[in-house]
């Protein structure tokens, strides 16, 4: 089960999207969460972000009200390319819904289809203090690297939107008032800023409207930190990860071309220091996982038939994805009405939000 982590929850959110409750044997409602998540709109997804984030994201979404959006404005800090986060857009919305989302369930939205996001970061500026931003990790990272690099200006190729970044993004819970996040542990501090931003509104205008406080959902352990082809974890930047929707024929020549070492076949090997191995348990069912783990212990299994098993539970996993993949991603295809219909439901939501929180500071 992932952990909730972080500021605790005051009171229940006040605005709901009206599904996920329904009355106990006693006629009381059951507590009911809203979960919201934000993707990078900035890159291919790959099997490490399927495992980690999508099948979580999906699975939460069978028990809870679910807000799922496409952070393309937190994506223009970084790709400077139209046609390529033009791209980005649709292969992000594309993927989770390709991977089983449900628009009917989840409401799936582009951040920048819901305007109130912007004027609550807006609102949520005032109230924040520059020292806190200041010591976000991310901005901390790139005023390091100029150190190192013996940069005079420290922060040479940092632009606003790096900087505000922490303030979009507790925007971008707050104005659904959703109270559970779930996110990687990279994104700690972030929520921890929200949270901090939600209490100071709250301690100032709390009379008028309080945010409920975000925590968030963290996955547990390291047993779903998928490694790279290199060893590493497997990461866009590190360019060690094998994409999602990889053509079959590529899918094969990638996996053949992971690094092994030069153990014979007939040798008996250590599946856990096995890149393969790591990523086939990932897919493979528990039994036909411990059987491989048996013949490579014993000997006489080498790499090469072991990434051909990978490749197989590779592909027969996400083959039918890729599928529908293909087909959404075709430009006749019901995709960007989805995500009208999803911005529509979003944007009801974040209207009632903003209207509440416009009052509670006097511009109404
Ligand atoms: P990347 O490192 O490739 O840029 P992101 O930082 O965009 O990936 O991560 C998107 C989501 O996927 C996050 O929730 C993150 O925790 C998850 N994720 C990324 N890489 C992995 C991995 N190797 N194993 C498991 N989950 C991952
Ligand atoms: N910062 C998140 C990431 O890099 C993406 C994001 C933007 C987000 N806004 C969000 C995540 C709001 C959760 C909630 O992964």
């Amino acid at each position: 089960m992932p952990r909730t982590g972080g500021a605790a929850t005051r009171g229940p959110p006040q605005v709901n999207t009206g599904g996920g409750t329904a009355p106990d044997k006693l006629g009381h409602m059951a507590a009911t969460h809203t979960y919201l998540t934000g993707i990078q709109t900035s890159g291919e997804p790959h099997i490490g972000n399927y495992v980690g984030a999508i099948k979580p994201a999906l699975a939460a979404a069978e028990s809870s009200d679910t807000l799922y959006f496409l952070a393309d404005y937190h994506a223009l800090n970084s790709v400077k390319d139209p046609a390529k986060l033009r791209h980005s857009i649709r292969s992000v919305a594309a993927t989770w819904l390709a991977c089983g989302l449900d628009p009917e369930r989840t409401v799936l939205y582009r951040q920048s289809s819901v305007p109130e996001v912007f004027e609550l970061a807006t609102i949520l500026s005032s109230i924040t203090s520059k020292g806190l931003m200041n010591r976000a990790h991310a901005y901390k990272a790139a005023r390091d690297r100029n150190a190192a690099a013996g940069n005079e200006d420290l922060d040479a190729g940092v632009n606003m939107g790096l900087f505000n970044y922490p303030i979009l993004m507790a925007a971008d819970i707050l104005i659904m008032a959703a109270d559970r996040v779930p996110v990687g542990r990279d994104q700690v501090q972030h929520i921890e800023y929200t949270a901090d931003i939600a209490g100071t509104f709250n301690h100032l205008y709390g009379e008028s409207y309080t945010f409920p406080i975000p925590e968030g959902v963290y996955p547990e352990g390291e047993a779903s930190i998928l490694p790279g082809v290199d060893g590493r974890k497997m990461s866009k930047s590190y360019d060690n990860h094998i994409p999602l929707f990889l053509p079959e024929n590529k899918l094969k020549k990638l996996v053949r071309r992971i690094p092994t070492d030069s153990t014979p076949v007939e040798d008996p090997k250590d599946p856990d220091t096995s890149v393969v191995f790591q990523l086939l348990a990932q897919f493979a069912d528990a039994e036909r996982t411990a059987a491989i783990r048996k013949r490579l212990e014993a000997g006489g299994m080498g790499w090469g038939e072991l990434k051909n098993e990978l490749f197989e539970v590779l592909n027969a996993e996400l083959t039918p994805l890729r599928e529908r993949y293909e087909a959404l991603m075709h430009p006749d295809s019901e995709l960007d009405a989805i995500l009208a219909a999803g911005a529509v439901r979003a944007r009801e939501r974040a209207r009632g939000v903003l209207s509440r929180v416009r009052a509670a500071v006097g511009i109404d």
